[in-house]
């Protein structure tokens, strides 16, 4: 097993990868008083609900069993989580435990961040995305039928317990979603991760476990220096945001569910790449050696045929990261190094939404 930290003085938590740890009864000194909420879905709690109640023998474990999808990640949704801690006299010391993909830490976080004003929560990622991405940091949230994650507040967990073993009944396409953001660390952050990326994203897909528990320490450990450095995303934590204007605007675009969020993503990184080539800022052969990974990992790298480019910027002017009118992207200096800026020329961006025409 690995250990990281996420710095953040009194509110700071340790990660745990490795694999079979939902087995190995790691919660219990997390979890400060005698009354444990157990939030998970359909499709995850009949896969790992026991495991977990067995490591927390000492606890009566009360449960609420959501919907499996984005369409439930709402506040009619969230309540369900609300009436039962509620029903069940939860108090202040209670602990809150997601157990499942991005969607229900978001929305367990939230719930923990809104409950008695805020109560502990422990986050057990089961999907590639939510280990490397959604379960560090402290966003949560749910959406609102006007925007994705417009309703949220930041809220650390009290601990992180990635188990790679249960990635083994993750689907394929969730895979390669998460391995979307998995490159994109490399690419804001670390050449050399990069590099390991390319030639060991076969054995990610074929869910080697040794591989999978080193990217997902690696992508963990910068997720949480850009964290630790800027909590509440008013800096260089935007850098995480690479591809995601693109992939929003394709998200958006083709209805939420269409495209898997991290396929978007892959889509949108090459956009920004191709955009980042044509301000001569990397090279065109940097553009393909990051097209080449993407499809390696089996995500798509061009968005969908019928978007037009006055989609995008109608789509894309919408973007949280649109501040004073400007709008602002992350872009490549080089591969291992990422810029957020609105100082490009509206003419390359038109070719990029082109797709280079
Ligand atoms: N808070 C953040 O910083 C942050 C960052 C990125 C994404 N997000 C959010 O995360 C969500 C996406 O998360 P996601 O990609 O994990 O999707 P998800 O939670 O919908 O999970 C994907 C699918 O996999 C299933 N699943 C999960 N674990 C499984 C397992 N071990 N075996 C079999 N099936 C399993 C789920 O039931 C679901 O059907 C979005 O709502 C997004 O907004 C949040
Ligand atoms: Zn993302």
């Amino acid at each position: 097993m690995q250990t990281l930290s996420v710095d953040l003085g009194d509110r700071s938590y340790p990660i745990f990868i490795g694999s079979g740890l939902l087995q190995q009864a790691r919660l219990q000194p997390y979890i400060k008083g005698n009354q444990v909420m157990l939030v998970s879905n359909t499709t995850v709690a009949p896969l790992y609900r026991e495991l977990v109640c067995k490591g927390l023998s000492q606890i009566d474990v009360d449960e609420v069993i959501l919907p499996d999808g984005e369409a439930y990640k709402d506040m009619q949704h969230l309540n369900l989580i609300f009436d039962q801690l509620l029903a069940r006299r939860h108090n202040r010391t209670t602990t809150l435990i997601a157990l499942g993909g991005g969607v229900i830490g978001d929305m367990t976080g939230f719930a923990a961040a809104c409950y008695q004003r805020g109560v502990n929560f422990i986050q057990l990622p089961t999907t590639l995305l939510s280990q490397v991405d959604s379960s560090v940091g402290g966003k949560t949230g749910v959406n609102h039928p006007a925007g994705k994650n417009m309703i949220g507040a930041f809220h650390q967990p009290v601990a992180v317990v990635a188990d790679t073993a249960v990635l083994q009944t993750l689907p394929d396409t969730e895979l390669s979603a998460g391995l979307a953001e998995v490159i994109k660390y490399g690419l804001i952050y670390d050449a050399d991760f990069f590099a390991w990326l390319e030639s060991n994203v076969q054995a990610l897909r074929n869910k080697d476990e040794q591989a999978l528990a080193y990217a997902i320490y690696r992508s963990c450990e910068i997720k949480a220096e850009l964290v630790a450095l800027d909590e509440r995303e008013s800096g260089v934590r935007a850098l995480l945001n690479l591809g995601h204007t693109f992939g929003h605007a394709i998200e958006t675009h083709a209805g939420y569910g269409q495209w898997l969020h991290g396929e978007a993503v892959a889509a949108g990184t090459v956009m920004a790449a191709d955009l980042s080539c044509r301000l001569g800022w990397i090279s065109r052969a940097d553009v393909d050696r990051i097209e080449r990974l993407f499809k390696a990992a089996g995500l798509p790298v061009k968005p969908p045929k019928d978007m037009t480019p006055e989609q995008f910027c109608t789509l894309m002017s919408v973007d949280k990261k649109v501040m004073d009118g400007r709008l602002r992207l992350v872009l490549l200096k080089a591969i291992g190094q990422a810029v957020v800026t609105a100082e490009f020329e509206q003419a390359a961006l038109m070719q990029t939404l082109n797709g280079g025409v």
